[in-house]
């Protein structure tokens, strides 16, 4: 059963006092049991969600408990109304289309007890800003580790083998005029090579895992220092420099935060071997994105594979769209039909147990 902290602090003698006042109560005694059921079923918390396309169980578990407010859209919700709607609430759900800063927490007000983003990423949030007022916040660590990982390792061998580049050339008759010719849309293998795995996170240690089915010679890793887990994949951890002269292959699994924001910019691509292919599945942001864009023009490096960019949804005449080097995809990591399940009901999992103050199933603070 749900209690507004408010409504826990009155009296029962309160509380009769108030239902009599609105006509509610025509006797004035009334049994203890019947006043604590009335209370509470004026005072369900509410939640904010903010798109309507959602997986029908996140939305049934908060139901069966909360005072639901859905954004009727299948759309980010534009800011204003986010700023409109959020006034009073106890909970949002929200997705990584929403920056959740102090505007956002200030137009909340001390209602907002906790914020559920379906995301493993979080830069969206001011965590700053959010620890400050208390409000604890789930995410969805684990349960996209499997479909992200397979997507980047799918993207990287798109991208090495220019999947998308052939299939383009099958239909505005390039294939005809070549026929079968032997050297015709040849790419580049991953037997013997060296990938380089930026962030051996979560993901990054899947992704590791997968390869070694591949032939690859030799993983090696980079971040904020060497991890345990390297060992289980047989992963040599390195200086980030390192990681940029020895790929052939990077895939770049990092959280995005002030100190990978744009890590990969001119320095690092001039590092880079002419012929190492980038793939990138955290977050555009990573990536100083005229830099490889000069850096593929220019080849300094022969490809990259993006399922991230900046900004989301890239605009179809983008430049990035009209290089042959380069494989877009619009941020399908975790879009496995399971996995985005998954993803939706430990959100509302996360905001149920943070209302009726349990620990969180996914808490990130
Ligand atoms: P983890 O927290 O398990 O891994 C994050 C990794 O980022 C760690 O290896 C960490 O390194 C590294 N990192 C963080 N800060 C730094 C830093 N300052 N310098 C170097 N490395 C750093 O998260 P996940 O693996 O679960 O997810 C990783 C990211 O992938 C998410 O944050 C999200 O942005 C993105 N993502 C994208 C998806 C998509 O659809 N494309 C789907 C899911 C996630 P260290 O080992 O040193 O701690
Ligand atoms: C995340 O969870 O951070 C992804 O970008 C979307 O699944």
């Amino acid at each position: 059963m749900y209690w507004h902290p408010l409504a826990l602090t009155a009296s029962g003698a309160t509380i009769c006092k108030l239902l009599r006042a609105q006509g509610i109560l025509a006797r004035p005694i009334l049994s203890a049991r019947f006043v604590s059921v009335s209370a509470a079923a004026m005072s369900k918390p509410k939640v904010l969600v903010t798109r309507s396309d959602l997986p029908q169980k996140c939305l049934d578990m908060l139901r069966e408990k909360c005072d639901v407010d859905v954004w009727p859209e299948p759309r980010p919700i534009p800011r204003e109304h986010l700023l409109k709607r959020i006034v009073g609430k106890d909970a949002l759900y929200c997705l990584l289309t929403e920056k959740i800063d102090k505007d956002l927490l200030d137009a909340a007000g001390p209602s907002l007890k906790v914020i559920g983003t379906m995301s493993v990423g979080y830069d969206h949030l001011s965590l700053d800003e959010i620890k400050k007022r208390g409000i604890k916040v789930g995410y969805t660590p684990g349960v996209l580790t499997d479909a992200t990982a397979e997507l980047t390792v799918t993207l990287l061998l798109a991208t090495a083998r220019r999947l998308f580049e052939a299939h383009a050339e099958l239909l505005n008759g390039g294939w005809a005029k070549c026929a079968w010719s032997p050297l015709w849309m040849t790419g580049w293998g991953l037997t013997g090579s060296t990938v380089g795995i930026f962030g051996l996170g979560r993901i990054g240690l899947a992704v590791a895992k997968r390869l070694q089915g591949f032939g690859v010679e030799k993983i090696i890793y980079s971040g904020r220092g060497p991890r345990s887990e390297g060992e289980e994949v047989g992963a040599d951890f390195v200086d980030f420099d390192t990681l940029l002269q020895e790929s052939d292959f990077i895939c770049v699994t990092c959280a995005l935060n002030d100190q990978t924001r744009e890590i990969f910019n001119e320095e690092a691509f001039s590092k880079m071997k002419p012929t190492a292919i980038i793939v990138n599945t955290s977050r555009g942001g990573v990536i100083k994105q005229d830099a490889l864009i000069e850096a593929l023009k220019t080849n300094k490096i022969r490809a990259a594979g993006l399922d991230v960019m900046t900004p989301e949804p890239l605009p179809p005449d983008h430049p990035l769209t009209t290089l042959p080097n380069c494989t877009l995809i619009p941020h399908i990591g975790s879009a496995e039909t399971k996995t985005r399940e998954g993803m939706a009901t430990l959100t509302s999992a996360n905001i149920l147990a943070a209302l009726e103050g349990k620990p969180l199933p996914a808490q990130l603070c």
